[in-house]
């Protein structure tokens, strides 16, 4: 069984609503969503199953599903259509994991051996060329052509996300708002489409739908946000994924550009080598974690963060009170408390 969700983020004190109380409303449907999720991945060809089977055990958070499902529930009824839907974008979004591994050349994930790290590019880039088609595949069988707009839009934007990405590769002079450009494609179109889906199974109006992709929207950005923190601030064994590694697979994130907008020219000259060897070489991880520290910049893309975390929950008052809209309402807090 997959080790999942929303019960790894910490306990929100804040809030009325728990982790566990937000995983525990769609836990039976996730579980139906996990069956689902290997149904797709088995193939005739015998790769694919092993490398889909290898994908669902290493397992996942799975707040997409978890957010298309509260959607869903707050809006009316958790259906089949609505346990494929969450699945398929479980599917895209593991797809665009392969992929994104093979591009940063990362060789662990969710605490193990990537897949490009254990079966080689070749092979990575034409799994993820089946999970994509796959996710399309079933997303078609609902003959909901609405939704298929959403999810044709949103891969587009996570493969155009991922290639402005490239072309800023190795540039420090990246800008904040470049940086959110390329946040909102790669992550946070998927997160939009994720609440709008589940709005949508059930009765919504078009207000509310908007609403629902805003909501997406904002988490997202607040997702990818601290996921650019975490690099700095997690260790590999917590995140499982490497750690200190943006930087030196040649991407300029928020607390950097913060940082670089204040420090000295010795200072940006330290970030800029890192970024043009691609290694901790002539410069230390210290030397980059120390002018962090020095201008305090984690904090300040935290509050970054937390601005798109409150614009989400604000998002909801369309929508009448419910256990479900709650639910919504704590994750974007949970997002900023996660560790991992
Ligand atoms: C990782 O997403 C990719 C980003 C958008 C930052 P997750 O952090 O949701 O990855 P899993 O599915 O939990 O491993
Ligand atoms: C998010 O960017 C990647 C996708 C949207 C696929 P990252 O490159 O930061 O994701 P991680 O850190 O490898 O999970
Ligand atoms: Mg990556
Ligand atoms: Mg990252």
């Amino acid at each position: 069984m997959a080790r999942s969700a929303l019960g790894h983020f910490p306990r929100n004190p804040g809030s009325s609503v728990a982790a566990h109380q937000i995983f525990s409303l769609v836990k039976e449907e996730l579980q139906e969503v996990e069956r689902e999720f290997a149904r797709q991945s088995a193939s005739s060809v015998q790769t694919i199953s092993d490398i889909g089977r290898y994908l669902q055990e290493g397992g996942g958070k799975r707040i997409r599903p978890t957010l298309l499902l509260l959607c869903a529930k707050m809006c009316g009824e958790v259906d089949e259509a609505a346990i494929k839907l969450a699945a398929v974008v479980e599917f895209i979004h593991t797809a665009t994991l392969v992929h994104d591994d093979i591009i940063d050349g990362a060789d662990t994930r969710r605490g193990r051996s990537s897949v490009n790290h254990k079966w080689g590019n070749p092979t990575t880039v034409l799994v993820g060329d089946w999970l994509y088609m796959q996710s399309f595949f079933v997303a078609l069988s609902q003959r909901n052509f609405h939704v298929l707009d959403i999810l044709i839009d949103l891969t587009q934007r996570m493969v155009e996300g991922e290639l402005i990405q490239l072309t800023f590769n190795g540039n420090h002079r990246i800008t904040e708002q470049d940086l959110l450009d390329i946040a909102k494609r790669k992550t946070a179109y998927l997160f939009s489409g994720c609440a709008r889906i589940g709005g949508t199974l059930g009765k919504v109006s078009p207000a509310q739908e908007e609403a629902l992709a805003r909501y997406g929207l904002n988490v997202g950005l607040a997702f990818q946000l601290v996921d650019d923190i975490l690099d700095f601030s997690s260790s590999k064994k917590v995140l499982g994924k490497p750690v200190l590694s943006d930087l030196k697979e040649g991407k300029i994130t928020l607390p950097l550009i913060y940082a670089m907008d204040v420090c000295s020219s010795e200072e940006t000259r330290k970030i800029k080598t890192v970024l043009e060897e691609k290694e901790f070489k002539s410069v230390s991880r210290e030397d980059i974690l120390s002018i962090i520290e020095k201008y305090d910049t984690l904090r300040k893309a935290r509050s970054r963060a937390t601005r798109f975390a409150r614009d989400a929950e604000e998002t909801l008052e369309l929508f009448s009170q419910s256990t479900f809209r709650e639910a919504l309402h704590a994750i974007p807090q949970f997002i900023l408390d996660r560790d991992r």
